[in-house]
């Protein structure tokens, strides 16, 4: 199986040749082109797309090609998230993947409208990838589903209400799976979709999603305590500033790394059932990814 590392260098400069043309092409109007494509484009990990990518290659790796644009997709999806994430009235950010925020570049109005160009053009890229009706009907269905409100758009709400009180640590799980987990879990599921793979095999890749899309926001949590501005490419303990309910703050530094360690091995587990059929290798190099 081909390893990460090989997967990401030959991979992301593709998925960045993709995003940058596709923009080109369907966003015509200059304005707004220049400031969806600033933030899009402005380097973030692509870790959405690369899991899809991860789950073509380990399933059904001659439809890696095809599967571009589908991940792509993805990351419009994402930068949105992440646009409006940084607005003065969410989480009122300055920085973002090494550069000025989107609003501090462009002005609220066209952040604003920049993330609500990316939304639909992601179902756009979608409707027209080079797939069958019925497969790109189920990629569509998973990525509004875990993009949506009953998900990420939910967690973003329970993120910011959150603010004003203390969550228990099932209400801040939950909270983190919908906000974080969904969007990560879609792209691993839409992977399955392209695939083709049977219902037994998309449910431990469904339990592998749900451990890895926590594993990936309690490590979010732990970074913004632990890491510099300079690494993330984003400002850190902004999460203790804004009183976000966060796995350090309700279990402690050790208690939050514990916790990362717990849902990483679970999701290892989750594999399980695939092990005697299929060579996981790749899928679980993003654990040891997080864990590190
Ligand atoms: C950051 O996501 C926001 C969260 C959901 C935790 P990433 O850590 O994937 O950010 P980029 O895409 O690399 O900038
Ligand atoms: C962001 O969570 C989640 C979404 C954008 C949906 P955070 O607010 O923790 O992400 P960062 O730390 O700003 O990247
Ligand atoms: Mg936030
Ligand atoms: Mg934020
Ligand atoms: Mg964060």
């Amino acid at each position: 199986m081909i390893k990460l590392a090989a997967m990401r260098a030959e991979l992301v400069p593709a998925l960045d040749s993709l995003l940058a043309l596709k923009l080109r092409q369907d966003v015509p109007a200059a304005d707004l082109q220049a400031a969806m494509t600033y933030s899009v484009m402005a380097g973030g990990k692509r870790i959405r797309p690369l899991l899809l990518l991860a789950v073509v290659q380990t399933f059904q790796a001659d439809l890696i090609p095809q599967s571009l644009p589908a991940a792509a997709a993805i990351e419009l999806i994402h930068t949105y998230s992440l646009i409006h994430d940084d607005l003065p009235a969410m989480d009122n950010d300055d920085l973002r993947r090494g550069h000025a925020t989107n609003h501090k570049k462009f002005g609220e109005a066209m952040a604003i409208l920049a993330g609500d160009g990316l939304q639909p053009l992601a179902f756009q890229w979608l409707s027209d990838c080079r797939f069958n009706d019925t497969i790109k009907i189920k990629l569509v269905h998973e990525l509004a589903f875990g993009a949506g409100p009953l998900n990420m758009v939910a967690g973003q709400v329970a993120d910011m209400q959150g603010e004003q009180r203390t969550l228990t640590l099932d209400e801040l799980k939950a909270l983190h799976q919908r906000k974080t987990g969904a969007l990560l879990k879609a792209s691993l599921l839409m992977g399955a979709v392209i695939s083709g793979i049977d219902e037994k095999r998309t449910a431990a890749l469904s339990d592998f999603a749900d451990h890895l899309g926590l594993a990936f926001q309690i490590k979010d949590d732990i970074l913004d305590v632990t890491s510099t501005a300079a690494q993330l490419g984003k400002p850190v303990h902004q999460d203790q500033a804004a009183n976000k309910n966060t796995y350090p703050s309700l279990l402690g530094l050790d208690g939050a790394r514990s916790a990362l360690t717990a849902e990483l091995d679970s999701a290892r587990h989750a594999l399980d059932p695939l092990v005697a059929s299929t060579d996981i290798s790749l899928l679980a190099e993003f654990l040891t990814e997080l864990a590190n």
